[in-house]
């Protein structure tokens, strides 16, 4: 899939987000290596602390659809319906991309279908602690 129309999807998935205390809103679209989409959107909540970040509910979405390879995700962010700004993924987010991505992962950081830069999760997360790490990992 072409990145233009990733965040597109992004930017529909933002439209979604429920942010009744922040109204920053989120929007992410992960592209899976099988070609699915998955979209995210920031679900907040009046504890504050349960808050889910829209990369994470698109993260979440596809695994509980059985999905756990992936090539990119855009990400699209900004008060109200402002997309005027860069929305880089929290630390968080980017420990969840940790989990299920390789270093070669693209996070696609969109201001709109035409203005965006691409990272890769090894420029955003250098050095990230991951299953590898974890003996537990070779012995199971
Ligand atoms: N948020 C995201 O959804 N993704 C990010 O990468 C940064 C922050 C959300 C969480 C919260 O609902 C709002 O933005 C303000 O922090």
């Amino acid at each position: 899939m072409q990145y233009e129309k990733l965040i597109e999807k992004a930017i529909a998935a933002k439209k979604l987000a429920y942010t009744p205390y922040s109204g920053f809103k989120v929007g992410a679209a992960l592209l899976a290596e099988s070609g699915e989409v998955f979209i995210g959107c920031n679900i907040e909540n009046a504890a504050y602390s349960p808050t889910n970040c829209a990369e994470r509910t698109a993260f979440f979405t596809a695994v509980a659809n059985g999905v756990m390879k992936f090539s990119a995700v855009a990400i699209v962010g900004g008060m109200g319906d402002d997309l005027g700004k860069n929305c880089f993924p929290c630390g968080v987010c980017r420990q969840v991309m940790m989990e299920f991505c390789t270093p070669n992962f693209k996070i696609i950081i969109a201001q709109s279908p035409t203005n965006y830069t691409i990272y890769t999760l090894l420029d955003l997360l250098p050095n990230g602690f991951g299953s590898t790490n974890l003996s537990y990992n070779k012995q199971h």
